[in-house]
C-alpha cells in the first residue's frame, strides 16, 4: 500500500518506519524543501529522531512539490495547533478511498476540537485517532508497544489495525473516539505537573498522588464529553498517563521539571525545540472545563504557572490546602449513576413511545 505521513517530527518518521516494516511504501512530507533535501542525503532525522536509521526506501518530500496520487493512507503527524492546515493541504489532493489516520494529541486552541474533528471538517472524510504510550524514542528501536486505534466505523478500525499492527507494534481497536483522543490530549498537561513536582525535588508518593488524582479529574471532563468509563482505565488513558508522567522521554514531562527548577515557563518550549502539546491542552482544558463547570485542580494548577505567573511552590500550597473530600471514586461514580439514570430515563421515554 502507499501511505504518506504528513509531518517529520519524531513521531511521523517513526510511523513512517513502523509502516516501511509492514511492508508499505512509504513517503514523509516535510514543512520545508531543505529538511527533505538533507533527511534523504543522511538517512537520519538528526534533530528530531538522533540516532535513528532511516531506510533509503522512505523518501521525504516538501509540502510544496509532494502529490498524493496513488495514496492509499494519509497519516497526520503534526502537532495539533497544525492539523487544519495540514488537512487543509490534503483535502484537494486526496484520493476519495484514501483511509485517514490521526497521530496527534492535543485539543486545538480556537475551537476546542479534538484532532479527528478537525479532519473531519477539513476534508469531510471519515478518520481514525491512534493514540497508547508510544515514546517515538523507543518504537523507532523496535521495542514492543501496544496502542488503540478508535474510530466511530469498526470497519475502519480494523482495516487501519491490519496495516499498522507489526512484529513491534500491538495494536487494539475501540469505538470510544471521545475518551481515546481526550485521554491522549488531557495527560500532556498532568506529565508537566508531574514534572514540575519532579523539578522540585519531590518524590514517589507526590508523583503517584498527581497521576491518580489527575487520572479522576480527566475522566470527570471526559465523561461529560462522552467518552466511555472504561477508555481511562485503557491504554490510550492510565497506561500512556504511566508512560507520559514516568519516562525521560516526555517532553512534557522534561518542561514541567524545568519549570519545577526555576526556568521561565514562556521558555521551556524553545529549550525543548520540540511541540510540548501540554502548554496549548493546558490552556484549552481550562476554557473547556470552566465553560462545563467541571473542576480540574491539576490541571488548572499547571494552567495558573503558564498563564498568571503562579509559582510551583504556591501551586503545590494551593493543591495541598483545597478542602479534603472522599476519595472512592465518588465523582467517577456519581457520574455513572448519572449516565445510567439519565439512560434509562431515555430507554423508558422511547418504550412509551413505542409501545401502545
Ligand atoms: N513523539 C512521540 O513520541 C509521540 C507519540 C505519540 C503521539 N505524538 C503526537 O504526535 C504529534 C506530533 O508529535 P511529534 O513528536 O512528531 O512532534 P515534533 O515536534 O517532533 O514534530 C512535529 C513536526 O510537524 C511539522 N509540522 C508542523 N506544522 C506542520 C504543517 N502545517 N504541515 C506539515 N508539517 C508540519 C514540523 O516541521 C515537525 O517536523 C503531536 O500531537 C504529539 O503529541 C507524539
Amino acid at each position: 500500500m502507499r501511505a504518506t505521513v504528513v509531518g517529520s517530527g519524531s513521531w511521523g518518521t517513526t510511523f513512517a518506519r513502523l509502516l516501511w516494516r509492514n511492508g508499505h511504501q512509504v513517503q514523509v512530507l516535510t514543512l520545508t524543501a531543505a529538511e527533505a533535501t538533507r533527511f534523504n542525503a543522511a538517512h537520519l532525522n538528526a534533530h528530531f529522531l538522533p540516532g535513528v536509521e532511516i531506510p533509503p526506501e522512505i523518501r521525504f518530500v516538501a509540502l510544496s512539490e509532494a502529490s498524493l496520487e496513488g495514496c492509499a493512507l494519509v497519516v497526520y503527524a503534526v502537532p495539533t495547533q497544525a492539523v487544519r492546515e495540514a488537512s487543509g493541504w490534503v483535502a484537494p489532493r486526496r484520493p476519495a478511498e484514501a483511509l485517514q489516520l490521526s497521530l496527534a494529541k492535543g485539543l486545538e486552541l480556537q475551537t476546542l476540537l479534538r484532532p479527528t474533528e478537525i479532519i473531519a471538517q477539513e476534508t469531510g472524510a471519515a478518520v481514525a485517532a491512534l493514540s497508547g504510550p508510544n515514546h517515538a524514542e523507543e518504537i523507532s528501536r523496535d521495542m514492543p508497544a501496544a496502542t488503540v486505534i478508535a474510530a466511530r466505523d469498526g470497519g475502519l478500525a480494523r482495516r487501519l489495525q491490519k496495516i499498522v499492527t507489526g512484529d513491534t507494534l500491538r495494536v487494539y481497536t475501540n469505538a470510544d473516539v471521545v475518551g481515546v483522543e481526550f485521554c491522549g490530549a488531557a495527560k500532556n498537561p498532568v506529565a508537566m505537573a508531574v514534572g514540575i513536582a519532579d523539578g522540585l525535588g519531590f518524590g514517589d508518593n507526590t508523583r503517584a498522588a498527581l497521576m491518580t488524582r489527575s487520572l479522576a479529574e480527566v475522566a470527570r471532563l471526559g465523561m461529560r464529553l462522552g467518552a466511555d468509563f472504561a477508555t481511562f482505565a485503557g491504554l490510550a488513558g492510565i497506561g500512556d498517563l504511566i508512560a507520559t508522567c514516568t519516562s525521560v522521554h516526555s517532553r512534557n514531562r522534561r518542561a514541567g521539571e524545568l519549570i519545577g527548577r526555576g526556568q521561565d515557563a514562556r521558555r521551556v518550549q524553545e529549550i525543548i525545540g520540540q511541540v510540548v502539546e501540554g502548554i496549548p491542552t493546558a490552556y484549552a482544558l481550562h476554557d473547556l472545563s470552566g465553560r462545563l463547570g467541571v473542576e480540574m485542580p491539576v490541571t488548572e494548577a499547571v494552567y495558573d504557572v503558564l498563564e498568571r505567573g503562579v509559582s510551583p511552590v504556591d501551586c503545590v500550597r494551593n493543591l495541598m490546602g483545597r478542602e479534603v473530600t472522599a476519595e472512592a471514586g465518588q465523582d467517577i461514580m456519581s457520574l455513572v449513576t448519572q449516565i445510567r439514570q439519565s439512560a434509562t430515563k431515555t430507554a423508558k421515554r422511547h418504550a412509551r413511545r413505542l409501545l401502545p
